[in-house]
């Protein structure tokens, strides 16, 4: 079985409120995507890996971001999260059976956490990576007043990696587009909607998502950290 990753790295960072994309944020200086692309090349599960950047930025992206490596292809992503996904999608080769989907903005995935999502979804077609809620979660009507509050001990925050088989992720994209279904914020809300399990696998609390810049100051003690247990 041959696996191929998805980085979407397209967007605009806009709650990062910088004048560079988010993806070439730097983090101890190496970029956020260069971090992300060199977690997933260090698991060796993957003979191909696809990233979406912003369309016409592929050479900026590509030149001297990430150690030229010809298992990593830079494709023109799309105006949403969901519609980048799909571009690389449609790219990977027929050998692949099995992909990834891991954000640019997660810079701290592990290998070790990878290989347990994808194999993981290799026995059960559809697995993510979470970690359990420590805080209560709320939901509320856009007025700000609460509905309802679900039992914290079923609440997971999702992370990525989220792996797939790829006629499942294929059809899950297909039929989201199909329904004008284009602002999912992860793949495997898509997947959900086939009505297909998606098994949940425990991810890490280090595997965090850089959205606001105080999310980069967590990540360069957690890197800190890691750099003097080794
Ligand atoms: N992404 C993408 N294509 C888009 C939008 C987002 O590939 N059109 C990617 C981002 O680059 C990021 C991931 O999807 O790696 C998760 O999205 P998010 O954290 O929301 O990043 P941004 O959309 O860049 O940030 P913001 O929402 O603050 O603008
Ligand atoms: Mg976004």
């Amino acid at each position: 079985m041959r696996a191929a990753a998805i980085i979407p790295a397209a967007g605009r960072g806009e709650r990062m409120g910088a004048a560079i994309p988010k993806a070439l944020t730097p983090l101890l200086g190496k970029p956020l995507l260069a971090w992300a692309v060199d977690a997933l090349l260090e698991s060796e599960a993957f003979s191909e890996v696809y990233v979406a950047v912003p369309a016409g930025k592929e050479d900026s992206f590509r030149g001297g971001l990430i150690e030229a490596n010809p298992r990593v292809r830079f494709i023109a992503g799309g105006a949403t999260r969901q519609e980048s996904v799909a571009n690389c999608l449609a790219e990977i080769s027929a050998e692949c059976d099995i992909v990834a989907v891991h954000d640019a903005a997660r810079p701290l995935l592990t290998a070790s956490i990878c290989l347990d999502v994808l194999n993981r979804a290799r026995e059960t077609g559809a697995a993510i990576a979470a970690v359990p809620a420590k805080d209560t979660v709320k939901l509320c009507s856009e007025d700000g007043i609460v509905t309802d509050t679900p039992d914290r001990s079923r609440v997971w925050l999702v992370q990525t990696p989220q792996c797939f088989g790829r006629e499942l992720l294929v059809s899950a994209h297909e039929k989201a587009r199909a329904e004008g279904f284009v602002l999912a914020t992860d793949d495997a809300s898509l997947v959900e909607r086939l009505g297909a399990p998606v098994s949940v696998v425990m991810g890490s609390y280090e595997n965090i998502k850089v959205t606001t810049p105080e999310d980069l100051l967590v990540c360069e003690q957690i890197l800190r950290k890691r750099r003097k247990e080794k």
